[in-house]
């Protein structure tokens, strides 16, 4: 599979408005140029060394289990892509290497296949393929406000097979997105009708990169 992070939507797909900022997503993403200007996090993390440790290395277990299922590693691939043709490349090579070590798998956003069930093959590349343990579906918070939220949610499980749910809570990119919803009203209470409508499935809520815990509505 190669990733052809420069190819265009299609003029009848561009038109819809979530695969082709997926693949303008993707299009960024791989640029030589893009800097990140705020650290991930990472530069906050010190690993203390141990010059004599007096345990074996082969003694260190690192697997961990969450949302009820076993994991090589406490580590989650998470939500960047779907819908797009490019996502194809990407979700297929993620998925696969998920699979191999043992990790959290998570798609990007669903709203893409919501809209256009033949887009399933950018998500599920290979039906055949192993699945990582735990495969998680993804939707924005803002997209399940509506009444038919819920059940547009489950859907969205169904479709992937997948084992928990995540909510993106994404305000500022919806914003400014052209095609962006920007109805942010009563999402709090769609997310209780979501985790409702899929119980036992379960179902988790994250923000996409500007952080949840600044600002008087954070949650
Ligand atoms: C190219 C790209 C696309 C993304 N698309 C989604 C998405 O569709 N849904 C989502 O929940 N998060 C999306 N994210 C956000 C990531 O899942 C993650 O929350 C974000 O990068 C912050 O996590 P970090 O601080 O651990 O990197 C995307 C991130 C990138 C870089």
């Amino acid at each position: 599979m190669g990733v052809d992070p420069g190819g265009a939507e299609p003029a009848s797909r561009a038109a819809d408005g979530s695969a082709a900022r997926k693949a303008e997503h993707l299009r960024i993403a791989a640029r030589l140029d893009v800097l990140h200007e705020t650290p991930a996090g990472l530069d906050a993390i010190r690993l203390r060394h141990r010059a004599l440790p007096e345990r074996d290395l082969d003694e260190v277990d690192i697997r961990t289990s969450f949302l009820g299922r076993e994991l090589a590693a406490p580590l989650l691939i998470s939500a960047m892509t779907g819908g797009a043709r490019q996502s194809f490349d990407v979700n297929g090579r993620l998925m696969a290497a998920a699979a191999s070590v043992g990790a959290a798998w998570s798609w990007g956003s669903g709203r893409a296949l919501l809209r256009d069930r033949d887009r399933l093959t950018t998500y599920v590349p290979d039906p055949q393929a192993p699945r990582p343990p735990l495969s998680i579906a993804n939707l924005g918070a803002t997209h399940v406000r509506g009444r038919d939220g819920p059940a547009q949610a489950e859907q969205l499980v169904e479709l992937l097979e997948a084992d928990a749910l995540f909510l993106h809570l994404n305000p500022l990119q919806e914003a400014i997105q052209p095609e962006g919803d920007t109805r942010f009203s009563g999402v709090l209470d769609a997310i209780g009708r979501v985790v409702g409508r899929i119980a036992p499935v379960p179902v988790g809520v994250k923000e996409v990169g500007f952080r949840t815990s600044e600002g008087r509505s954070s949650v």
